[in-house]
C-alpha cells in the first residue's frame, strides 16, 4: 500500500459546503452511521447532524395535494455527538461567531478517524484552540467515540461543557421532503445511569423500533483524569446530558471524551436494548484504547479492500483519483461491512449517510455487489438474503398486479412492499407529480442477475440450490407472465414498463404511463428465462423435484419460457440502432446546445422541462444509460449469443454504433450513467473512458449534481467506479467455467494498479503496469486455481506467483 492519498483534508470552514462535507465525512460501520456534523451543531441551514441505523425505517402519513400518502423513511435517531462548550458563561461556541485563525478537518481513511483542529479568537479577544477526534467503531459495532481537547491559549477563566444525547431530532435533511411528516420517534426512557453516564431510549411511531443510546463522558485536565461536579441537564422532547464547569488557567488543556453505545430492539443476543446499551459501556476502555482497536480493524480491512493506482498527470485534479477511489471503498465498507452480515439490511442507494431516497434499496446493488463478490462474498450473500426474505412480498406484489412469480419493488425498505413514492415534488416548479418509477420491473431481473453473479464468482452451489434458484425461477415466471404474444410479428412483447432511463415514463400525450418493448427489460427477461432453464438443468434430482412441486412448475410452463427466450421482440431503428423502446425513433431530437446555453446544469432535464410545461417524454433524451446497460452487464460474446438466440444479427459495429448514438443523447442525470458509459467505451476509446471515469469520480466529492450529495452519497456510482477499475481496466473476467481471466487494458493515464481479490478461497495480489501483469497467491491450504490470460489457461498454486508480459497498445 502506498502511503499517499489516504486523507481527505479541508483547510477552511466553508458554511456553504458544510452539508457536502458532513455527508463525505460520515463515519459508519455497517450497523449505524453518523454524519460528519460538528458536535456543537444543531440542524439549521448550514449543519445537519444525522445518525442512522442500517435498516432503521418508519412510516408516516401526510396529506399532500388532497391525498393522504404514506412514506417509509430512514429515521434520524438521537444525536449522540452533541457536545458544547462556552467560556465565562458567554455564548455556546459556534464557528460562525468567532474569528477563525486556523481550521483543519481531516478524514483519515486508513485509520477510520475524523479529526478537526481549530484555533479561534472570540469577541473578548481570547485565543482558544481545540482538537476533536471521532470514530464509529468498526470492530465493536454498537460503539462510537468523540474526544475534544480544548486549550486556553492566552486566558484563564471558567470553561463550561455540556455533553448530551439529543433525541429531539426529526427528519429534515432533504429540502424537497419538508412538507412531509417528519417526527418519527418519541422518547420513552431517559435517565442518568451513574456519575458519568446518561441514557435515552426512543421508539419509532409506526415500526415501534426502539433505539437506546448511552453516553459516558470523562474529563481530563493536562492529561490527568479529573472529577468535576456535574449537573444533570434535561430538556423536554428527549434531551439528556450533563453540564460541568472547570476553572482553567492560561495554557491548560481540558480533554473531554465521550464514549457511546447504541442498540436497537431488533438486535440479537441481547435481553433488551436499553439494558444492552448501558451494559456495553461498563467494561469499555477509554477513547484512546478503543480508537487503537478500531483503527486496527480498518487496517485489516484495507488489506482486502485497497486498490492503489499510480496515475500520470493527476496534477490538474483537485482530488487525486487514487484518494477518491479509496474514499469510495471507505464509504462502501461503512455502509455494508462484516457487521451487516447478521442484520436484515439491504444496501441503500444513498448509503446510511443522509435521508435522500429514504435509505431505500434499488437496483443499484447491481453496481455494488461485484466489488463485494471479489472481496467479501459473504457480505453479498447476506445482502441477497435481504431480498430472499422478501420473496413472499414479491410474490404477493406480482399477484396483486395480475402476474405470477415474484415482482420485487423498485424501492424496497422494511417489509419488501413497494416503497416508491406515489407523488414527488419537482423543486423547479413546486408541483407534486405522479411518480411512475415503480414500473421499472427490470429490478426483478437485476436481482436474479445478482444472484447468478454471486454464484459464478463463489461457486456457492448450496446457496444457489436453497435460495438463489427459487429467486431466479420465480422472477422468470414473473417475466413470462408479463409477456404477451403478438400474432402479427410472431414475437413476444412486454408492454407498459419503464427502463432504467427515468426521463421516459410514457408515450407523449398518452393517458397511461408505461412504454412497450424496452430493450433493456426485454433482453433481461430473456436472460432470466435462459438462466432459469439452465438452473433447472443444474439442479440435482432431489432439489429439482422439491422446487418443481413447491412452485408447481409444469412442463408446458417451462416450454413457454423456452419459446419466449427465443422469440422476444427487440426493436431497432432503421440504421441498426437498438431502440430504447418501441417508437423511440419517432421522438423529436432534443436541442442540447440550446439548453446547455440556457441552463448551467442540465443533468436534471426532467425537472427543467416539466417546469417549462414540457416533458422529456417527447424527446430522444435520456437521463442515464438504458440500451447501453446491456453492453455494461454482458460481454460482447454473451450479448451476441442472446441476440442470435432471438434471431437478430449482432454485427461487429453494433456496440460502437449504439455507444455513439446514445452517448450524445444522455444528460447523465443519474450518477450511475457515467460509470456505465466509461465502462462501455473502455475498449474502444480509452481516453474517453478515462475522462468519464474521472467525472464519475467527481460525482460525490465535488457534488457535481449541485446539491444532491449533502443528502447522501451515491453508493452505486462509488462502488461502480471501483468495480470499473477492477473488472474493466484490470480486465478481471468471470465466465462461470472456473477460470479467472485477466485481460488488462489500462488507460494511458493509469501507470500502475495494485489490488487484492479473493477467488475460490485464495487471496490474490494483482499488480498491473504498462507491460506486466503479476498475480500472486498468498500462502494457504486452498486448492490450485486456473488463471486465464491471452487465450491460455494456467494453474496457480497457493504461494505461487505468475507473471505475464503485456503488449503495449
Ligand atoms: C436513478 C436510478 C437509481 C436511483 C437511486 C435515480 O436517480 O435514475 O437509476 O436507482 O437514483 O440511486
Amino acid at each position: 500500500m502506498t502511503d499517499e492519498h489516504w486523507s481527505l483534508v479541508y483547510h477552511q470552514f466553508r458554511p456553504e459546503l458544510q452539508g457536502l462535507r458532513e455527508a463525505l465525512c460520515t463515519l459508519g460501520n455497517g450497523y449505524f452511521a453518523t454524519r460528519g456534523a460538528f458536535p456543537e451543531a444543531h440542524a439549521d441551514k448550514v449543519h445537519y447532524p444525522g445518525t442512522y441505523l442500517a435498516g432503521g425505517y418508519n412510516r408516516l402519513e401526510t396529506e399532500i395535494a388532497g391525498r393522504v400518502i404514506e412514506n417509509e423513511d430512514l429515521v434520524n435517531f438521537p444525536n449522540w455527538l452533541s457536545l458544547h462548550f462556552r467560556i465565562d458563561g458567554g455564548d455556546w461556541f459556534d464557528l460562525r461567531d468567532v474569528d477563525i485563525l486556523d481550521f483543519h478537518q481531516e478524514l483519515d481513511l486508513k485509520a477510520g478517524l475524523l479529526t478537526r483542529r481549530v484555533r479561534f479568537r472570540d469577541a473578548s479577544e481570547r485565543t482558544t484552540s481545540f482538537v476533536e477526534r471521532r470514530f464509529v467503531h468498526l470492530a465493536r459495532s454498537h460503539v462510537a467515540g468523540l474526544q475534544m481537547e480544548v486549550c486556553a491559549e492566552d486566558w484563564s477563566g471558567s470553561l463550561e461543557f455540556r455533553s448530551s444525547i439529543d433525541g429531539r431530532v426529526i427528519n429534515e435533511g432533504v429540502e424537497r421532503y419538508k412538507r412531509l411528516a417528519s417526527q418519527h420517534h418519541r422518547p420513552v426512557e431517559m435517565e442518568q445511569v451513574d456519575e458519568e453516564t446518561v441514557y435515552l431510549k426512543v421508539r419509532t411511531l409506526q415500526s415501534r423500533l426502539e433505539v437506546a443510546t448511552a453516553a459516558r463522558t470523562r474529563v481530563y485536565c493536562n492529561g490527568e483524569r479529573i472529577e468535576p461536579h456535574r449537573r444533570l441537564h434535561e430538556e423536554s422532547g428527549g434531551m439528556i446530558g450533563q453540564v460541568f464547569d472547570l476553572e482553567v488557567a492560561e495554557g491548560d488543556e481540558v480533554g473531554v471524551e465521550k464514549v457511546v453505545s447504541m442498540f436497537s430492539s431488533r438486535d440479537r443476543a441481547i435481553a433488551e436494548c436499553g439494558l444492552a446499551a448501558k451494559d456495553e459501556l461498563t467494561d469499555l476502555p477509554g477513547f484512546d484504547e478503543l480508537q487503537r482497536r478500531h483503527s486496527l480493524a480498518w487496517e485489516l480491512l484495507w488489506r482486502r479492500f485497497d486498490i492503489a493506482m499510480d496515475v500520470d498527470n493527476a496534477k490538474g485534479e483537485r482530488f487525486h483519483p487514487a484518494l477518491v477511489l479509496r474514499l469510495h471503498v471507505f464509504h462502501l465498507v461503512q455502509t455494508v461491512s462484516p457487521n451487516t452480515k447478521d442484520l436484515d439490511a439491504g444496501v441503500p442507494a444513498r448509503g446510511w449517510h443522509g435521508e435522500a431516497y429514504r435509505g431505500h434499496i434499488f437496483w443499484d446493488e447491481l453496481f455494488i455487489f461485484p466489488l463485494m463478490n471479489l472481496r467479501m462474498p459473504e457480505i453479498t450473500r447476506s445482502l441477497l438474503n435481504y431480498r430472499y426474505r422478501r420473496l413472499d412480498a414479491a410474490r404477493q406484489a406480482a399477484r396483486e398486479a395480475g402476474y405470477r412469480g415474484a415482482m420485487f419493488p423498485w424501492q424496497s425498505g422494511s417489509s419488501g412492499r413497494e416503497e416508491s413514492q406515489v407523488l414527488h415534488l419537482n423543486p423547479e416548479s413546486g408541483r407534486w407529480l405522479p411518480d411512475n418509477t415503480h414500473l421499472q420491473y427490470h429490478v426483478s431481473a437485476d436481482i436474479a442477475y445478482n444472484v447468478w453473479q454471486y454464484y459464478q464468482v463463489t461457486d456457492d452451489l448450496e446457496y444457489l440450490l436453497f435460495y438463489g434458484a427459487e429467486v431466479i425461477l420465480e422472477v422468470a415466471r414473473f417475466f413470462a407472465s408479463l409477456t404477451t404474444y403478438d400474432e402479427t410479428s410472431e414475437r413476444y412483447e412486454i408492454h407498459g414498463v419503464m427502463g432504467p432511463d427515468e426521463y421516459h415514463d410514457s408515450y407523449p400525450n398518452a393517458d397511461e404511463p408505461g412504454l412497450d418493448n424496452n430493450a433493456y427489460t426485454n433482453v433481461m427477461a430473456v436472460w432470466v428465462l435462459t438462466k432459469a432453464l439452465e438452473v433447472l438443468d443444474r439442479l440435482p434430482e432431489l432439489r429439482y423435484d422439491e422446487l418443481r412441486d413447491m412452485l408447481d412448475l409444469r412442463p408446458d410452463e417451462i416450454d413457454r419460457w423456452r419459446d419466449i427466450s427465443h422469440n422476444m421482440r427487440l426493436c431497432f431503428h432503421d440504421d441498426g440502432i437498438v431502440s430504447q423502446f418501441e417508437g423511440y425513433e419517432e421522438l423529436e431530437e432534443f436541442a442540447w446546445d440550446e439548453y446547455r446555453e440556457k441552463y448551467d446544469n442540465i443533468q436534471r432535464l426532467d425537472r427543467i422541462l416539466e417546469a417549462e410545461g414540457d416533458t422529456p417524454n417527447r424527446y430522444k433524451a435520456s437521463k442515464q444509460a438504458d440500451v447501453l446497460m446491456l453492453f455494461y452487464l454482458f460481454s460482447d460474446e454473451e450479448l451476441a449469443e442472446i441476440f442470435e438466440r432471438l434471431g437478430y444479427g449482432f454485427d461487429a459495429d453494433i456496440k460502437q454504433r449504439n455507444i455513439n448514438y446514445y452517448l450524445q443523447r444522455t444528460s447523465h442525470g443519474s450518477t450511475l450513467s457515467r460509470v456505465v458509459h466509461s465502462w462501455v467505451t473502455a475498449d474502444c476509446d480509452r481516453s474517453q473512458s478515462w475522462n468519464l471515469f474521472l467525472d464519475a469520480l467527481k460525482s460525490d466529492i465535488s457534488d457535481i449534481q449541485g446539491g444532491t450529495t449533502p443528502e447522501g452519497i451515491h453508493l452505486g456510482a462509488m462502488a461502480g467506479t471501483v468495480d470499473l477499475v477492477q473488472r474493466s481496466y484490470a480486465g478481471i473476467e468471470i465466465r462461470g467455467d472456473d477460470v479467472l481471466r485477466f485481460n488488462p487494458q489500462l488507460p494511458d493515464e493509469l501507470a500502475r494498479l495494485h489490488l487484492d481479490i479473493r477467488w475460490r478461497a485464495h487471496s490474490l495480489a494483482v499488480t498491473i503496469s504498462k507491460d506486466r501483469l503479476e498475480i500472486s497467491a498468498r500462502q494457504s491450504s486452498a486448492k490450485p486455481i486456473r488463471i486465464g490470460f491471452g487465450g491460455d489457461v494456467y494453474r496457480l498454486e497457493a504461494g505461487e506467483c505468475r507473471e505475464f508480459r503485456l503488449k503495449r497498445t
